[in-house]
């Protein structure tokens, strides 16, 4: 789906730059029918159209509209128009009549130009006309008998306010410097601005996700190694090429045990992983890296000698889903607590004020300078640089 289409105004206030149109369309909303036409004229992607169905919405109406071909044939028009032109009384809806994108129509296509003249003359409703264009010639007698309300070019300023909210509905993130430069290309067209984003947001979706795959492959393939392969020297060192961390390692491993061992291996290799987590405890504890070593071997090596002879045939290796989430959003709340620690040391607030205001704390923690002042690690910096 289209982010235009998504993010659609649906309120007067979702209709951003745009006050002074919005408070002259109520007002000739108020009066009518002492003027019974408008035209909303300006720029390409400013919110004319969706000016126009905002109003119909929050008035509780019906839109009527007419396209270019309604307007090419003055016999049709009125076939058309009759509902409209009717009686009031007999309609309980409010009805709103939008001739949109009227200077796109071609001089050919004007037949039906006097009737619609006639209708606002007799209509028993508003008649919203949309232009890009208004001096064009054949609008004059339009322009005669109808309000003229201007919707202006939209900011850059306020186009970047529009991205950002919409980047974080969407849950992604783009450099700062990238949303300016798309907000200023638009040139004050939203439209334009929001079509660029989300090309933009596109191309970086995927790319995020061609990297989960890849880890995703590398993980398959280690995992094949070391539950089917011979346990030998290359498979010590299998997840020194896996990007993940060890932590997220072992998910994988646990998960995946009893689709490839049965029996005495299974039981084997469960034990195995069991001591592999007492050393993750030293390794915590006491800040024993070295015991890094063994944990990583149990993990490879271990759990490949567990089987009793090399397996054969596919198996189809699962995500250690459920888990990995839970695992994921502790990691990341650990980082956020020594970082927030750090920092809450170093300007000497508590760790809890620290917490509470860390997308705050976050953000200055963006700068280089302080990264280094705080002596946050290359982990914590990426943590804070993502976003
Ligand atoms: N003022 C605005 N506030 C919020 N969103 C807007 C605004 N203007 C445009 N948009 C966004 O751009 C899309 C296109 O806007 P819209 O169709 O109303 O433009 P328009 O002025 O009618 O353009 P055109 O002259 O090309 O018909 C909308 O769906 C909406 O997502
Ligand atoms: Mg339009």
């Amino acid at each position: 789906m289209s982010w235009t289409e998504k993010y659609r105004p649906k309120r007067f206030s979702d209709v951003k730059g745009q006050d002074e149109a919005i408070a002259k369309i109520k007002i000739f909303l108020d009066n009518f029918p002492r003027t019974k036409a408008v035209i909303l004229h300006g720029p390409p992607g400013t919110g004319k159209t969706s000016l126009v169905y905002v109003l119909a919405r929050e008035t509780n109406s019906e839109i009527f509209e007419l396209n270019a071909s309604d307007l090419r044939n003055r016999d049709k028009l009125r076939e058309i128009l009759k509902p409209a032109m009717e009686q009031k009384s007999l309609f309980k809806e409010k009805k709103l009549i939008l001739v949109d994108e009227v200077d796109g129509i071609t001089a050919s296509d004007w037949g039906g130009l006097p009737e619609l003249l006639a209708l606002i003359l007799q209509t028993h409703y508003p008649v919203i006309i949309t232009a890009n264009d208004i001096w064009k010639k054949e609008l004059a007698a339009l322009r005669k008998k109808s309000d003229m309300i201007q919707l202006k070019e939209i900011s850059y300023k306020t186009i970047k306010e529009i991205l950002f909210g919409i980047l974080k509905k969407e849950n992604l993130v783009l450099e700062d410097k990238n949303l300016t430069k798309i907000a200023i290309n638009a040139k004050g067209d939203l439209r334009a601005a929001l079509n660029d984003l989300q090309a933009e947001a596109g191309i970086k979706s995927e790319m995020i996700e061609i990297a989960e795959r890849n880890k995703e492959v590398d993980i398959f393939n280690a995992l094949r190694m070391v539950f089917k392969g011979k346990p030998q020297e290359e498979t010590m060192r299998i997840f020194d090429s896996v990007n993940m961390p060890i932590d997220e390692i072992i998910l994988w491993i646990e998960e995946n045990i009893p689709a490839e061992y049965q029996g005495e291996e299974l039981a084997r290799a469960f034990e195995l992983l069991s001591r592999t987590d007492i050393f993750k405890k030293r390794i915590y504890r006491q800040q024993y890296w070295r015991f890094l070593v063994y944990e990583n071997f149990f993990l490879s090596y271990g759990i490949s000698s567990a089987k009793k002879n090399i397996k054969t045939g596919f198996t189809s290796y699962k995500k250690p889903n459920r888990i990995l989430k839970i695992w994921l959003n502790n990691q990341k709340n650990e980082k956020k607590k020594s970082i927030a620690g750090k920092y809450a040391s170093f300007v000497h607030i508590g760790e809890k004020r620290a917490m509470n205001e860390f997308p705050v704390i976050k953000n200055i923690l963006r700068n280089p300078e302080i990264q280094k002042e705080l002596k946050l690690s290359e982990e914590e910096i990426e943590f804070v640089e993502r976003g």
